[in-house]
């Protein structure tokens, strides 16, 4: 199925949801970002316009979005309020909104159309995109959930204004990934004329173009995951956001597989873009080496990507930058990691 991509500004966002061929709509927001954007948004005029019921339903902010508590309630209010298979429901925030809305709409009357409102990077660029939806149970997060397609999202690169450093710097995580993965992404991420917009666009199409070759993941869109291994370790071990984490992870691997030429072009597009991650999470918590490669062990052998009792598979990039997947024996990650929480200077 086909999701349509497309950067608007806000009042191309009311025409395009006055166009939707619907009913109904159930508007899905983060309290928060319904806070700050309502104005804008302005669901009254939009109301009058459309002579369509609209359901209106404000999330917790954030992760406290994707419980089961939430969706029980939400699903029960939207049920109440008396809605049909043509209700189409728009989530408007950050991922965790995406990722419950998204799971709300695949589960009401056992599937209903949706689409995304983007507010965070970190979403336009990769939550919003590819029909993975969910909420976290108390043995982990987004174990509950189904793969639903939005049909539509809608990229308003201004609700990234309002948008907090440490939130930004974890959706540049992430960007960065694509640099590495999509040489153009770089290339673009780099030139003089560089703009937020058109980034956000092709990191979202790059993305879209792998969920559409292999929608469950059992090819290229596994090349998403580079620098996650390491990075979903990261983010359990140390308090990092998941893209600064990813930025780690990624900057572990190029260390491990000696790729300098790597290491470098990460530096310079960090530097050029302004952004400052800082000191890695392992010097910053001066954790005891052999701990820490025993820890970051434990959690490469616990990670998704394991595909047998000694091997895990890796992303990784050729030396004309386009990616590969790679299996490695955990054997071979022990020594490697070993080496180089050797060397003092570690990541420095
Ligand atoms: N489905 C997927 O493919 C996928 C991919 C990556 C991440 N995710 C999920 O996404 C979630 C993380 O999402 P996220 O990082 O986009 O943010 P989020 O939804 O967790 O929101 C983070 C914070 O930013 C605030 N916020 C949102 N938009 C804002 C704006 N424009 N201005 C000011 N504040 C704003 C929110 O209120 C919240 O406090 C995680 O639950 C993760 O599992 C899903």
């Amino acid at each position: 199925m086909k999701q349509w991509i497309e950067v608007v500004n806000f009042e191309l966002l009311s025409t395009k949801i006055q166009n939707l061929k619907t009913d109904g709509i159930i508007f899905l927001i983060d309290e928060f970002v319904w806070d700050l954007y309502k104005d804008q948004l302005n669901l009254k005029s939009l109301v009058g316009a459309i002579k369509k019921k609209v359901i209106l339903k404000r999330l917790p902010r954030g992760e406290k979005a994707k419980c089961f508590s939430v969706y029980e309630r939400v699903c029960e209010e939207i049920l109440e309020e008396g809605i049909h298979r043509n209700f189409h429901v728009i989530a408007c925030g950050g991922g965790a909104i995406s990722d419950i809305s998204g799971f709300i709409a695949s589960s009401l009357l056992r599937g209903l159309s949706w689409s995304v409102i983007p507010t965070t990077l970190l979403s336009m660029v990769d939550a919003s995109i590819g029909g993975k939806t969910g909420i976290n149970s108390k043995f982990g997060k987004n174990l509950i959930g189904a793969f639903h397609m939005p049909e539509h999202v809608w990229l308003n690169p201004l609700f990234l204004e309002t948008l907090p450093k440490v939130e930004s710097l974890n959706g540049y995580g992430e960007v960065l990934k694509y640099s590495f993965l999509d040489k153009k992404i770089k290339e673009s991420l780099l030139s003089s004329k560089f703009k937020i917009g058109e980034i956000i666009l092709k990191c979202a199409n790059y993305k879209n173009k792998l969920v559409e070759e292999d929608f469950r993941e059992k090819g290229p869109r596994k090349y998403l995951n580079l620098g996650h291994t390491f990075g979903h370790a990261f983010e359990k071990m140390y308090p990092v956001s998941h893209g600064e984490a990813v930025y780690w992870g990624m900057k572990l691997l190029f260390y491990i597989f000696e790729r300098k030429d790597l290491l470098k072009e990460c530096d310079n597009m960090v530097k050029e873009l302004s952004l400052s991650f800082g000191k890695p999470p392992w010097l910053v918590h001066l954790d005891e080496k052999s701990s820490l490669v025993n820890n970051l062990m434990n959690f490469v052998k616990r990670d998704k990507k394991v595909i047998s009792e000694k091997e895990i598979e890796l992303v990784f990039i050729n030396e004309d930058w386009s990616p590969y997947l790679i299996a490695l024996d955990f054997e071979t990650i022990r020594i490697k990691l070993d080496n180089f929480f050797k060397e003092s200077h570690v990541g420095e």
